[in-house]
Formats: structure tokens, sequence, C-alpha cells
């Protein structure tokens, strides 16, 4: 298979510290300089802490982080840190409080089935496909920047080229540094990304501390935290009826009561389904009962990562998960190959509710 990464930034721009990196601190009367222009969108400092959900008090690492965004920056900021360490609610903040409108939010799941329905099904070529996702967009917020596989390499490596070349400012969140992404044999044929990401990007590290999601603070019970897991012996269900999804796929499920959905573990993760079709799910339904979930200590490695991704999705859309499991969701830390995600997947399933039954 021949992958065509984009060729990495030859224009020889100088390489500089990120305000974090330069050390000192970081406060609106005395903003760090930048050698090259500051992108104008962060030539003035925003008042991050006013957009902030309300009675969330930072914590200092989350004040660092903060007040390192509010610095000017030239084509953007990669903020990465542990999970639940509060990225998401940051660059949320960051970019409300950016004076545009022109700004857009996407998850990366989203993104790439946006993208490739508009290269598949439309079939556009790529940079046109970008342009018709990025738009007029003045700031592309990339929640959740992870690479897994070698295609999204390729569509990320090229998204981050194309918002470079027309002066969108990036925002990403990420649980990893750039050197970190894509680990394995692809790896390498990343590296021009991730030199490009270093170059131009403001890297951002958010310190260690707590876990909102295992936190009270952290947990609204509205949404994907209205759930729970339970541990309990699988009951009897009826036999998989199928629904209609986007693109001729069908989805097995157990039974639709309006817009909550009942589904087996074997459903949606040990079919070849994908996050196109749990997104296409999320869209229609409030509410998923996920039954019959083995011990996921045994659970192979493509089930594992399925479910990964389908509670990443569930969690970001903020649709209820009731999972009934044969074992509590940590039994996955000691699955015979864990999903590089578990700590993400773990941080979000903290939020629901325990019990046995
Ligand atoms: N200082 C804080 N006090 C209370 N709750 C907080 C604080 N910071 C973040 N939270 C809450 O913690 C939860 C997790 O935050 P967020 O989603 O931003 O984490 P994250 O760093 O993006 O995690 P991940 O890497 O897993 O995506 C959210 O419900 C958020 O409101
Ligand atoms: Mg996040």
């Amino acid at each position: 298979m021949t992958i065509a990464f984009p060729e990495g930034e030859s224009a020889g721009l100088r390489s500089e510290p990120s305000p974090v990196e330069s050390g000192g601190s970081l406060t609106h009367e005395k903003r760090p300089l930048l050698k090259g222009a500051a992108h104008p969108l962060t030539a003035s400092p925003v008042d991050l802490a006013t957009r902030l959900p309300e009675g969330l008090t930072l914590d200092a690492a989350q004040r660092a982080a903060a007040q390192a965004l509010d610095a000017p920056h030239r084509h953007g900021v990669y903020l990465y840190g542990p999970v639940g360490r509060g990225k998401t609610v940051l660059a949320e903040a960051y970019l409300d409080a950016l004076p545009t409108r022109r700004r857009r939010r996407v998850h990366m799941h989203d993104f790439f089935r946006d993208l490739q329905g508009s290269l598949g099904a439309d079939r556009i070529p790529l940079p046109q496909a970008l342009d018709r996702l990025v738009g007029r967009t003045r700031v592309l917020l990339f929640d959740e920047f992870h690479v897994d596989d070698v295609a999204d390499a390729v569509y990320l490596a090229a998204t981050v080229q194309h918002v470079r070349e027309r002066g969108i400012l990036l925002v990403a969140t990420s649980n990893e540094t750039p050197a970190e992404l894509l680990p394995g044999v692809w790896h390498e044929r990343f590296v021009p990304t991730i030199d490009l990401i270093e170059r131009h990007l403001d890297v951002i590290p958010i310190g260690e501390g707590a876990d909102y999601r295992r936190t009270d603070a952290g947990r609204p019970a509205i949404g994907f935290a209205a759930g729970s897991w339970i541990v309990a012996d699988p009951g009897e269900q009826p036999p998989p009826t199928l629904l209609a999804a986007d693109g001729g796929i069908e989805i097995p499920v157990r039974a639709q009561d309006g817009d909550r959905i009942v589904a087996s573990f074997d459903d949606l993760c040990r079919s070849p389904l994908g996050t196109a079709q749990y997104l296409w799910l999320a869209e229609r339904a409030t509410g998923l009962r996920l039954v019959d979930v083995p011990d996921l200590s045994g659970a192979d490695r493509e089930a594992l990562l399925r479910f990964c991704h389908l509670v990443d999705v569930l969690h970001d859309r903020d649709v209820r998960l009731d999972v009934r499991a044969a074992a509590p969701a940590e039994s996955m830390s000691s699955a015979a190959v864990p999903p590089r995600a578990l700590q993400r997947t773990l941080s979000r399933l903290a939020m629901l509710a325990r019990g046995t039954a």
C-alpha cells in the first residue's frame, strides 16, 4: 500500500520555544514576545476565565495552561496532558473567548467521518474536501488529536498542512505529546507532520493533577454521566433486528424504545462497524443500553478498540450509556493487549454510577 503523507514544511521558519517551555510567569500585563508575527486572533489577550463553566475553579496547573493559551501564537496551540485534566474545558473556553464567530470545534471521529464522506461518496479530492470542512473558519478546535491508524494519519497530516496554509488558528488537545503520536511501524512516516506541529504550534503541557471525572466536582448527572455500569448476569435478549444506517450498512440492535436503543456488546463491538456507525446511532439516540458485555479482560483487541471508540463517541455526544456487564470496567486493564485508549476510556466510564444486580 502506498501512503501519501504531505511533504513536511520546507519554508525554513524558525523554531521558537513555546511560552510554557520558555519559562517565566505569563500574565496579561507581561505577555511573551514572539519573534514571528502573532496570529491576529491572538494579538490581544482574551479573558478565557470568563468563558469557563460556572462554578469551575482552575487548579494551579490548569491556571498555568490557561495563561499559556492566552498568549500570542503564530499558528496555534497543542494542549496535551493526562485524562480528565480539563483540556477540553480550557480549549472550549479559549475558542469561545477568541474575537471571531468563525470558529469551529471538531471531534476527531466526526472530522474523519465527514472527510471520508466527502472523499468517498462525493468523490472530491482531499484539498477540496478539507476546504469544504473548514470553509471560512478562522479558528479550528481539534479536540482529541489522536492517531490510531495510518489512514487517519494521512488525513491528519493533510489537515495540519491545510490549516497552516490557510492561516487558520489551530487549537488541538491530546493525551499525547506530538512525538508520541502514531507509535509503531508507521511512526517514521508521520515524523514530518510531528515536526510541522512542533515548529508551528505552541506545545502546552497541562501538568499532573486530578482526573476531575473521578471526583464529584466533575460529574454532572445528565447525558452520558447519568448512565450506569451494572455488574450482573446476562439477561435474556430478543434476537437482533437491523437498523439501516448510512451507506447501506446495517446495525444490529435488540430493541428500540423511542430514542433509546438496546444493543449487545457483540452487536456493536464484534460486528464490522466503526465510528461512522456509532456517530449515526449517537445522532439518533438519547440513550444506549449496552447488554451482554463480557469480562473485558478476555476481549480481543479489535472488539476493545471498537468499544473504546463507542465510549468516545457517546461521551462526546453526551448520550447516556447504561451497561450491563459480567465484570467491572477496570477488567479491561488486564486484557492481553490493553487498548491505547485505555485510560481515556476508563476516565469516561468512571463518570457512570456503579452497581451490582
Ligand atoms: N478545576 C476543575 N474543577 C472541577 N471540575 C473540573 C475542573 N476541571 C475540569 N473539570 C471537569 O472534569 C471533567 C473532565 O474535563 P475535560 O473533559 O476537559 O478533561 P480532558 O483533559 O479533556 O480529558 P480527556 O483527555 O480524557 O479528554 C469535565 O466534566 C470538567 O467539567
Ligand atoms: Mg478532552
